[in-house]
């Protein structure tokens, strides 16, 4: 190949790379892989680097950076670059139009165009014979800053038009204004990537573009997923459209990204009830839109019309109600959720977003404070969106005065005073004491629930009741509830109260593996108790396991296995438990299930009924002998009842067992059955 041929070469390669530019960044639709895409890049910096004097400002090759500037250099706009006037509601938008009407007859006929008004940042392009040449901010509208080298980085930018060999030519001189952004999605991206790089995260899209735009190094600006989208032709030495609706037509088949979400509306009416669809939509947008733009059609007339101060009478910004305000932090609180999450939240002076005052917002978790550098004191940016619990996204530390104060965690739970833990891996810090009065109801909802102690009747409703009157202040309480407390509650009759006492009673012979579960020891639910109770006997037992011992469980990691044993370590904890055992809450797991170990025990499979007073034993005291040996206590007689132990004042379940020929003990009778088995033991 000679000089000319590769010069040849060159352009048909640089021209094969804006399609492919555009197909890509622009209409998302590539026709090559990258690693196709690659290597046409490829080729074209090696013929340039072999001919450095051909590289053109327009080549592909120009689009990651440059050397860094010092400043910017100030461009004068061809023409002023106007601004918009705001409605903020209907009424406004409608004041608007009238007002046009008034000035000329033909807006009363005319139609409209509404488009989303994108959250950027003003771009303003000048192309010379379709060559991109200079490239500038917005300014003060007449004078802008030179932001060229930083513009061509802009993957959706054309570097020359057509994009495409077939589509139409621009004007010689031609000049066309967009909006520059990154998209919400790239920027969540961005900032995800900053924070697990350890570096703060940005506040939001805008600024960020802005930001990033406005670089001094060109290669900081390419590094940003910036994007941009086009909407107005600032000047052009030739024919060019003369409504709005096919200058978004026109611009799109230069190669220029446009919006897909304009919409051409017959009337002012029409114009101004779309408002509603865009609110809808608004979180649908790859973008953040603050509100729509109402323009005539006609350009003509809009032009025509003329401006008041910077704002075209043509058309008019209807405002979406802000999402992002900012306001000072007076300080941080700290909720205990029922889970025993510790939540940070602001505590603000009152500020009003989207129509609502906020005075408070979440912080996250500490972590996020930390991230963020969030001190008390500092002025704060507020995000309220939608549905959204209003947060906190960060400080403006430009503003800072050297009186805000950095924020420690609180090594307490702020409710009960208890210490607070952290699981590694883990962002959450915890409340783990189970009496925890932030957490008691949800505790007690989980404690008397089916999978667990399964209280029937003993809701959400009387949890909060028993809790509020101050007669469960843990789980232990619920065994000593009394007849006369019960009735003192509102809606509690006779009934009811004997009704709740005996589900109450009836779950005192909830096997090992329910009380386990019924702890609420966070990580362990049903099939982890039920796994604990096959291979400990009681609690007493399990509260002596080492994390190492635990470990050995399967499906018992090292953060379950350290979760347990601190769960037994806590004092308040230590407590539940003696009471529990105090008022007979202690099983003892001697059932087959605990496999060999179980089924090896003397009283194995035996099942007992206890009734009257035994003269040296508590009711729970033969109980537990009876369950340390392997036999199960029940209630009530049955035919599979092996043994009745009868004390003084037997009842009914004497005569029970007589009928269906139960063998009946008196206490002695029980020590021998148990002396005697347990000698037989291996
Ligand atoms: S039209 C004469 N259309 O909003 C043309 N502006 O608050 C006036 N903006 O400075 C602008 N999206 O940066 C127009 N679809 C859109 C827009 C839009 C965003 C920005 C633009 C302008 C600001 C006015």
């Amino acid at each position: 190949m000679d000089d000319s041929q590769l010069y040849q070469h060159l352009q048909e390669l640089r021209q094969e790379i804006h399609l492919h530019n555009y197909r890509y960044h622009v209409l998302d639709a590539p026709l090559i892989s990258d690693y196709e895409f690659d290597r046409l890049m490829n080729e074209l910096r090696q013929i340039e680097a072999k001919h450095p004097e051909w590289i053109t400002a327009d080549s592909p090759s120009q689009r990651a950076g440059g050397a860094p500037s010092e400043r910017f250099v100030k461009i004068r706009h061809p023409v002023p670059i106007l601004s918009l006037s705001n409605a903020f509601d209907a009424k406004d938008a409608r004041a608007w139009y009238e007002r046009i009407r008034r000035l000329d007859d033909r807006v009363e006929h005319a139609n409209f165009v509404v488009e989303p008004k994108i959250d950027g940042l003003t771009v303003v392009l000048h192309y010379q014979d379709g060559v991109f040449v200079r490239g500038a901010t917005r300014g003060d509208g007449i004078v802008g800053e030179d932001i060229t080298t930083n513009l061509r980085t802009l993957r959706t930018l054309p570097l020359r038009i057509p994009v495409k060999p077939d589509g139409p030519k621009p004007p010689h001189t031609f000049v066309v204004r967009g909006e520059a952004f990154i998209t919400v999605h790239d920027f969540e991206e961005l900032n995800r990537k900053l924070v697990e790089a350890g570096e703060k995260a940005y506040l939001n899209p805008r600024n960020t573009a802005a930001g990033s735009l406005r670089q001094l190094d060109p290669n900081l600006t390419a590094s940003r997923p910036l994007t941009m989208l086009n909407y107005a032709i600032v000047i052009a030495d030739g024919p060019i459209p003369t409504t709005q609706w096919a200058t978004l037509e026109y611009l799109q088949q230069l190669g220029f990204p446009v919006t897909d979400t304009a919409r051409l509306c017959s009337t002012v009416d029409e114009a101004i009830a779309s408002y509603d669809d865009f609110v809808a939509q608004r979180d649908q947008l790859p973008f953040e839109s603050d509100g729509m733009v109402i323009k005539l059609n006609d350009l003509m007339l809009s032009e025509e019309l003329g401006v008041v101060g910077k704002d075209p009478r043509g058309a008019v910004a209807f405002k979406f109600q802000a999402r992002e305000v900012t306001t000072r932090m007076r300080d941080i609180g700290v909720n205990v959720g029922r889970t025993g999450v510790l939540t940070p939240y602001a505590i603000l002076d009152p500020v009003e977003v989207g129509g609502v005052i906020v005075k408070q917002a979440t912080l996250h978790n500490f972590d996020y404070i930390a991230e963020k550098d969030i001190r008390v004191g500092d002025r704060v940016m507020i995000k309220r969106a939608g549905d959204v619990i209003p947060y906190v996204i960060g400080p403006i530390t430009e503003v800072r005065t050297g009186q805000e104060t950095p924020y420690e965690p609180p090594k307490t739970c702020p409710v009960c005073r208890q210490p607070v833990e952290h699981l590694p891996g883990e962002v959450a810090w915890y409340c783990v004491n189970a009496a925890c009065p932030a957490q008691l109801i949800r505790n007690l909802e989980h404690f008397v629930s089916r999978g667990a102690m399964d209280i029937d009747g003993l809701g959400i409703k009387i949890v909060e009741q028993l809790v509020a009157a101050g007669l469960v202040r843990d789980f232990a309480d619920l065994y000593t509830l009394k007849k006369e407390d019960l009735l003192k509650l509102e809606g509690f009759a006779e009934k009811k109260a004997d009704n709740l006492l005996a589900a109450i009673a009836q779950s005192h012979s909830m096997p090992l593996a329910r009380v386990i579960n019924a702890l609420g020891i966070r990580g362990v639910g049903e099939v982890g108790a039920a796994d604990l109770a096959r291979r400990f006997r009681d609690l007493d037992e399990l509260s002596r396991a080492s994390v190492d011992e635990l470990q050995t469980l399967e499906g018992v990691g090292p953060n379950i296995a350290k979760g347990i044993v601190d769960w037994f370590a806590r004092p308040a904890n230590r407590n539940l438990l003696q009471k529990l055992h105090s008022v007979g809450i202690w099983p003892v797991e001697t059932s087959a299930e605990r496999g060999e170990q179980g089924a090896n025990l003397p009283l194995a499979g035996k099942t007992f009924v206890i009734t009257g007073t035994l003269p040296g034993l508590s009711r729970e005291q033969a109980k537990e002998l009876i369950q340390e040996q392997g036999g199960k206590v029940t209630d009530s007689v049955s035919k599979n009842t092996d043994y009745l132990i009868v004390g003084e004042n037997a009842g009914s379940k004497l005569e029970k067992a007589r009928s269906l020929g139960v063998q009946t003990l008196d206490e002695a009778g029980l020590r021998q059955v148990i002396g005697e088995k347990a000698k037989q033991r291996p």
